[in-house]
């Protein structure tokens, strides 16, 4: 079983390099994100805490998100549920409940396992951790394309999430011990997969040998 580990701010590309080297290796992919989202939904759709909600979910992180086993991939980008995400993200009992779904999912098989805080708790056996950055203004102006939105509106946001989301008490963003990190600012993003891949072939040799 290989776990590779892509943890990162917003805007980096961790979602679709994640993807493309899931597709690559064959591995399943998990947007550990998505299940912050999931929670912040059902809490917002049915008037609870986040708490209480986080451990009665069921959700399935993949490509497409399925929460309850409806699919509600698009459902949760929403400007609202992107802002509530962030802060139910900096709830302990919700990181617990979560943390404790993402090891039991990567207990089975290979991964490219994408967040905040896989290498650092989720699974720091990784074989792999890469913490994949970029400047803050090409963040926002990424995340800017993908979302149609106003690039300093999106920067703005984004600076007081990365400031919860790299401050707060529980799991801080931060790269973990052993971790590679990468700045995706002016590589393409084929080079970024090509990277990855490269380290996940390393790894794996360097076991086989
Ligand atoms: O990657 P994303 O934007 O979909 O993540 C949504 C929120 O969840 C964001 O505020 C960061 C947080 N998050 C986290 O705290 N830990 C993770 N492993 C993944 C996301």
């Amino acid at each position: 079983m290989t776990i590779v580990a892509i943890d990162g701010p917003a805007g980096a590309g961790k979602s679709t390099v994640a993807r493309e080297v899931a597709r690559r290796l064959g591995f399943t992919y998990m947007n550990s994100g998505a299940m912050y989202r999931c929670v912040a939904l059902a809490a917002t759709e049915r008037g609870a805490e986040p708490r209480d909600v986080a451990t009665t979910l069921a959700i399935e992180p993949g490509e497409q998100v399925l929460l309850d086993g409806r699919e509600v991939t698009a459902l949760i980008r929403e400007p609202a549920i992107t802002e509530a995400a962030s802060r139910v993200a900096a709830d302990p009992s919700v990181r617990a409940a979560l943390v404790d779904m993402q090891r039991q999912m990567l207990a089975t098989g290979d991964w490219v396992a994408e967040g905040r805080d896989i290498a650092t708790v989720v699974a720091p056996d990784a074989d792999v951790k890469v913490f994949l950055t970029a400047d803050p203004a090409e963040r926002a102006r990424r995340r800017a394309v993908e979302l149609g939105a106003d690039r300093s509106t999106v920067l703005a946001e984004q600076a007081i999430r990365d400031e919860r989301d790299s401050t707060r008490e529980h799991s801080p963003l931060k790269p973990a011990p052993g971790s590679v990190v990468l700045d995706t600012t002016g590589l393409r993003f084929d080079e970024v997969v090509d990277r990855v891949v490269g380290l996940v072939d390393r790894a794996r040799g360097a076991v086989e040998h």
